[in-house]
C-alpha cells in the first residue's frame, strides 16, 4: 500500500517537472550553436550592436523568443531563418548554452547615462512611464520566473530598436502589452537616455 503510493507520487512528480520544463543541456547546446556563433560570437557578447548579446540571458526567455521567431509571433527574417528547423530540445540546449556565459558591459554614450538612470530607475511620474527597475531589477538582471529578461550590458543599438519596436507596435509578443504600454510614453530622447544606461549595468 505504502508502496503503491510512493510510486504513484513519484510518477507526479516526475511528469510534473519533465512537462513544466525541458531542461536544457549547455554542453549539448555548445554543439548546435555554431551557427549562432558568426552574428552572436561563441561566449555570447556580440560585438555588431544591431545583434543583441546573449550571455547570460535566462534561459525561458530565450527559449521563447526562439520558438516565437519560428511562430512568428516575434517578426525577424533573420532569426526565423535562424529557428526554423530548431526543435523544442535545441532551443532548449542552446538557451542553456548561452545561460552559462557571462555578460560583458557595452560601450555607451556618458552624455545620456543619468537621465537613463532616472528612468531606469524612477520612471517618468509625469507621462507615466513605469520605473524598468521595477521589473528588470536594479542591476538589470530581471526575473527570471516572471520572464522579465536580462538587459544588463545590451548594445544601446538593439535596446534602442527594440523600444522603437515596440513602441510601433512591430513587435508585439510582450505578455499583457507590459512594454508596449511603457514605450508608449517614452519619448525618443528617453528612449535613447535608458538604452546608454542600461549598456553600463552589469
Ligand atoms: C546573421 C546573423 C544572426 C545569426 C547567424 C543568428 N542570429 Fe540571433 N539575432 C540576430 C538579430 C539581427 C537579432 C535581433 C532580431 C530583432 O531585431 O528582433 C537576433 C536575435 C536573437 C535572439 C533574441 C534576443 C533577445 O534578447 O531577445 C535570440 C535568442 C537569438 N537571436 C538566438 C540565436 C541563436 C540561438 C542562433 C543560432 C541558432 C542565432 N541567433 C543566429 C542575428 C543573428
Ligand atoms: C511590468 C514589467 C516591466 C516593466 C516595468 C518594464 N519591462 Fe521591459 N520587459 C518586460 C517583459 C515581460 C519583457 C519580455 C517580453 C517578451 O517576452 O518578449 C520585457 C522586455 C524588454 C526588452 C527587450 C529585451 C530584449 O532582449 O529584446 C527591453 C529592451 C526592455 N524590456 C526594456 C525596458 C525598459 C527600458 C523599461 C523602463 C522604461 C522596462 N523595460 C520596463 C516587462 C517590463
Amino acid at each position: 500500500m505504502k508502496f503503491k503510493l510512493l510510486v504513484a507520487v513519484f510518477g507526479l512528480v516526475l511528469s510534473a517537472s519533465t512537462s513544466a520544463m525541458a531542461a536544457g543541456d549547455a554542453a549539448a547546446g555548445e554543439g548546435k550553436a555554431a551557427a549562432c556563433f558568426g552574428c552572436h560570437m561563441p561566449d555570447g557578447n556580440s560585438v555588431v550592436d544591431q545583434f543583441p548579446k546573449l550571455a547570460g540571458q535566462h534561459e525561458k526567455y530565450t527559449v521563447k523568443q526562439l520558438s516565437e521567431f519560428k511562430s512568428m509571433k516575434r517578426k525577424n527574417d533573420i532569426m526565423l531563418g535562424m529557428a526554423a528547423a530548431l526543435t523544442d530540445e535545441d532551443m532548449a540546449d542552446l538557451a542553456a548554452y548561452f545561460a552559462s556565459k557571462t555578460g560583458t558591459p557595452a560601450m555607451a554614450d556618458d552624455s545620456k547615462v543619468a537621465l537613463g538612470q532616472d528612468i531606469y530607475r524612477g520612471g517618468n511620474m509625469t507621462s507615466g512611464v513605469a520605473a524598468c527597475m521595477g521589473c528588470h531589477g536594479p542591476d538589470g538582471a530581471g526575473n527570471p520566473a516572471a520572464g522579465y529578461p536580462s538587459l544588463a550590458g545590451q548594445h544601446p543599438a538593439y535596446t534602442i530598436a527594440q523600444l522603437n519596436a515596440f513602441h510601433d507596435g512591430t513587435r508585439d509578443n510582450d505578455q499583457a502589452s507590459m512594454m508596449r504600454n511603457i514605450t508608449a510614453r517614452m519619448t525618443k530622447d528617453e528612449i535613447e537616455a535608458v538604452a546608454n544606461y542600461i549598456a553600463t549595468l552589469k
